[in-house]
């Protein structure tokens, strides 16, 4: 009997309504629209302005989304897998949260935290769930409230990150050879020095001179991530291929995590697949960490045809990386 895929027969995204465009971030720091669109190729991003509301309602949104277009009932979905570094609370669980939500009363669920990688070892996870045999019905959710993590004095770090949010869902395929068929996974903790939140953990837990500090930001050295993203996303992708004897030829669409446009031409080329090709929505929501590969799905999932080799991947702290190979499981929009 051949084994049981796990296919994406789903996508949805939700971002909010409220735009940071690079002409805000010039009357808040020291920047112009001119240096952001050539250095990360971003005009603007989302911004989750209301009090009181955060990644889960973000995440709830996509998922509500997401049962609707592929007429899934809420009570029938065994597991929910929310990938974030923002979650709501340091615990419960954020997934909790989104299980309450949208009704998924007979679902477990659980946070990944893998920062820009969290959607990818997300996918990961909940796929071993429905090749198992395990269960029937997963949803990985990719989410980011980033606005409560950044420091809008800080010209480095603020110009990039945006909020936003998407899910999938996972379900055996029906048809021999669909969905997704391998992967290449990895990480190096020694990168933490180069992307991080100092303080706010077991530690070094929040004092007021931590907060003084302003160290309950996201703090990133941009120019080592950037080299480490160029070359570990591509030897994984040209690992993922040369393990599965396909060439860049046979890849319809490249899914890469969205940080920076140029990351995203520089991993096109090396892993050779040409700009047409590539996924790409940087320009409008920013680096939005978890979220950018479900955005992305959601925003092609129109162009993109049962039986399409897609390969996403991603690169972020920890360090984190790697990629997935999966063969799309339908036409245009979703069963309904
Ligand atoms: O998603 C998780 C992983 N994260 C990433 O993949 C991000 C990787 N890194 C990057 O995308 C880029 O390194 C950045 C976009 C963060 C920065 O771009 P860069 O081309 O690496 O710039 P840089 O840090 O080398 O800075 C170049 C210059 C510096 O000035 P000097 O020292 O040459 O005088 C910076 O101070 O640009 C200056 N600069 C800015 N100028 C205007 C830095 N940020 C800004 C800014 N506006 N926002």
């Amino acid at each position: 009997m051949a084994k049981t895929l796990a296919a994406i027969t789903g996508v949805e995204g939700w971002v909010p309504e409220t735009k940071l465009t690079n002409f805000d971030l010039e009357k808040m720091v020291d920047t112009n629209d001119e240096w952001i669109i050539s250095r990360t190729g971003i005009k603007e991003r989302r911004i989750l302005k209301e009090k009181g509301k955060g990644t889960s309602y973000m995440a709830s949104k996509a998922v509500k989304g997401l049962l609707e277009k592929t007429g899934t009932a809420p009570e029938d979905i065994d597991l929910i897998i929310c990938a974030t570094v923002t979650p709501d609370h340091i615990f419960p669980a954020t997934a909790n949260i989104i299980s309450k939500d949208v009704g998924a009363v007979n679902a477990f669920s659980y946070d990944i935290g893998a920062a820009c990688s969290g959607f990818l070892y997300a996918l990961s996870t909940g796929s071993q769930f429905i090749e198992s045999g395990r269960y029937k019905k997963v949803i990985v959710v990719g989410a980011d409230k980033m606005s409560s993590i950044i420091d809008y004095t800080d010209r480095t770090t603020c110009i990039i990150f945006g909020d936003g949010a998407g899910a999938v869902l996972l379900e055996p395929s029906t048809e021999e050879g669909i969905g997704i068929q391998d992967q290449v996974m990895q990480s190096d903790g020694s990168g933490i020095e180069y992307l991080y939140i100092k303080s706010g953990g077991s530690v070094s837990p929040a004092t007021l001179e931590t907060v003084a500090a302003r160290e309950h930001f996201a703090s990133q050295e941009g120019r080592p991530v950037f080299k480490m993203a160029v070359k570990k996303m591509p030897e994984a992708v040209n690992k993922l291929l040369k393990n599965n004897e396909m060439t860049s030829d046979d890849v319809q669409w490249l899914v890469p995590h969205q940080a920076n446009k140029r990351i995203i031409s520089v991993v096109g080329k090396n892993v050779k697949i040409p700009e047409e090709r590539v996924m790409m929505n940087i320009e409008r929501y920013g680096n939005t960490t978890a979220a950018t590969l479900p955005l992305c799905l959601a925003d092609y999932e129109n162009q993109l045809k049962k039986g399409d080799n897609l390969v996403l991947t991603a690169f972020g702290g920890g360090f984190t990386w790697g990629a997935i190979l999966l063969k799309w499981a339908y036409d245009g929009s979703p069963k309904s």
